[in-house]
């Protein structure tokens, strides 16, 4: 009998579906933290839960019982996950299952803020009978910038493009192709989507590009009177730079449904007016919420009666003997990804992936999902070596490979392009024995080079005192240079060249913009990998 505990509210579907399995126990304790959490997770074997209670890695601490939580719904930074794979806990979610009600609650903070529904509302309630004080803005013939154009933010798009509006987005991860369909407008940067917009809604996960990527500086680029709403995340909007632009007036309202810190029942932007509040009810439909409990309670039943690992954000289902004698060549896939994530594609349309020698005998299409997992790595939560392909696919983003068993210069060589229709980034990777992830090729340029820790790349013309000068940068900046490697396309020097740098440490801002103020280099920019030898969760890590 497997005990699963129910840490959150949720839907009576998935209670009901989990009491009808055989073989499982449900218990329900909501509301638990600290070491009353701890000891009832030591006492489960499966836990279910929402956005409600934080599974740090302290409540796992010393949890030799449990096997796997279950998340209803989307978003698992309520979990330390990176804990539960080391203790061997499957962490699995249900992406999609409130993606329509979320998107319906961003329309609805829309019109709200819009027509000021809230206090309108509440001046009536109070006795008065005023019209004139609350007059509104109509949304037919507005642009609304959109950035992140995943789930939520193309249901979100398609849903005001039908409302007559004008949409503008932005996701490095959505084909041109497929923001036509939506009818969205595609631009290659938030900074170009800014000054454009009469409203903006974020639909991104918070990560390190995201966190406050709209502040003062942001705010103040865009039209006076412009509206912002967040259902995705607290954080991606700087919420004091928010009190400040309302206070300024060049914000012209602001609607929320996700805090900085959650509960939030105490902020400078509660009462202000033009400010419409929800607390994070973005999911709380019946619809929406049944969805979620019923998917999740699906996964754990399936889980404890067959063993089957389906959404798992930290695991693969793959058994452990095909990931065995992949692993390498996983890694190296999956750092190539990560690698061209981090560089400078704009709206990709295709990623192509071209198999050379030995490793063109093994099962190249599991490697080519090991790239898509690492270019969608930082932008798409809970992507993993089964469902990276996918998730490309719903972004207009096709994922293309070819093969040959010819031996070139090296016995096995991946690479790895991200075509869009401007240009195409390159890399190659291959591996020196069993287990080092080289990078042996850029942008076409012939090169060997560490694929792990911090890398400056920069690209520049090939003439003497280049190199020289980067490294006195480097030195003024107190950054130390670990390997320094050079590959031009051809062996004519003059041309453009490719410079990898692997670093000691992140270079600060003044010593990038240093190196971009040279005359001799034309772009330079830097790339975050895992240290060797660390693997991502799915693949034993
Ligand atoms: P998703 O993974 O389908 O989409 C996220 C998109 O953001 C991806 O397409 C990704 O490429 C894009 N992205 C990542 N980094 C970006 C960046 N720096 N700039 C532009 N785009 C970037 O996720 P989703 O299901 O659509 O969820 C979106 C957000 O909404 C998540 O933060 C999720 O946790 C949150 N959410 C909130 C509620 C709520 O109750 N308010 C409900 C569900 C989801
Ligand atoms: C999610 O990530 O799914 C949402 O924030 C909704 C929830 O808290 O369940």
């Amino acid at each position: 009998m497997a005990k699963i505990i129910v840490l959150d509210d949720l839907s009576e579907d998935g209670l009901n579906l989990l009491r009808s399995a055989a073989n499982i126990e449900v218990e329900i304790r909501t509301g638990l933290k600290g070491d009353a959490l701890k000891l009832a997770l030591a006492e489960s074997d499966g836990a279910i839960c929402r956005s409600g209670v934080k599974i740090t890695a302290e409540s796992l601490q010393g949890n030799h019982r449990l096997k796997a939580i279950a998340r209803a719904g989307v978003g698992v930074d309520n979990i330390d996950t990176k804990a539960a794979t080391r203790q061997g806990i499957v962490v699995m979610n249900t992406p999609g299952g409130n993606t329509i009600s979320t998107a319906e609650q961003t329309l609805a903070l829309m019109y709200g803020l819009v027509r000021n529904i809230a206090p309108a509302h509440q001046s009536l309630v109070e006795g008065r009978w005023d019209r004139k004080k609350f007059m509104g803005t109509q949304l037919a013939g507005k642009t609304l910038g959109i950035v992140g154009l995943g789930r939520i933010g193309q249901a979100v798009a398609s849903r005001a493009v039908a409302m007559e509006m004008r949409v503008i987005g932005y996701d490095p991860f959505v084909s041109a192709a497929r923001a036509k369909e939506l009818g969205v407008q595609l631009v290659g940067s938030p900074q170009e989507l800014l000054p454009l917009v009469d409203i903006l809604t974020v639909h991104t996960p918070l990560n390190e590009q995201t966190k406050n990527l709209i502040s003062t500086k942001e705010i103040l680029v865009m039209k006076k009177g412009v509206r912002l709403i967040n259902c995705a995340r607290g954080g991606i909007y700087d919420e004091a730079a928010l009190v400040e632009g309302l206070k300024s007036g060049h914000l012209g309202g602001v609607a929320l449904d996700v805090y900085g810190e959650e509960p939030c029942t105490n902020s400078p932007l509660f009462g202000m007016p033009n400010v419409l509040c929800t607390p994070h009810l973005g999911a709380s439909t019946e619809e929406a919420q049944t969805n979620v409990a019923v998917e999740a309670a699906e996964l754990l039943i399936d889980f404890f009666t067959t063993g089957a690992i389906k959404q798992s954000v930290n695991m693969s289902p793959l058994d452990p003997k095909t990931l065995e004698s992949l692993r390498g060549y996983l890694n190296v896939a999956y750092r190539l990804g990560l690698l061209l994530a981090q560089g400078d594609h704009r709206s990709p349309t295709s990623c192509r992936m071209s198999y050379k020698g030995e490793v063109a005998k093994k099962d190249t299409r599991l490697l080519s999902q090991a790239f898509a997992a690492g270019l969608l790595a930082h932008a798409v939560q809970g992507v993993n070596i089964v469902n990276a392909e996918v998730l490309l696919r719903e972004r207009g983003i096709e994922l293309v490979e070819q093969r040959s068993t010819d031996i070139g210069d090296f016995s096995s060589l991946i690479t790895a392009e991200v075509v869009s229709d401007e240009k195409t980034s390159s890399a190659a990777g291959t591996l020196f024995g069993n287990n080092m992830p080289r990078l042996v090729q850029k942008n076409g340029c012939r090169l060997e080079s560490f694929l792990d820790g911090t890398l400056m790349i920069f690209i520049h013309r090939d003439m003497p005192g280049v190199i020289g000068s980067v490294g006195n940068i480097f030195g003024r900046h107190q950054v130390n240079i670990a390997q320094m490697a050079v590959g031009r396309p051809s062996n004519k020097p003059g041309g453009e060249a490719v410079g990898v740098l692997s670093l000691d440490s992140v270079p600060p801002a003044a010593a990038l913009a240093d190196i971009l103020a040279m005359p001799q280099v034309t772009r330079a920019w830097t790339v975050k990998l895992p240290p060797a030898g660390e693997l991502p969760s799915w693949l034993g890590g």
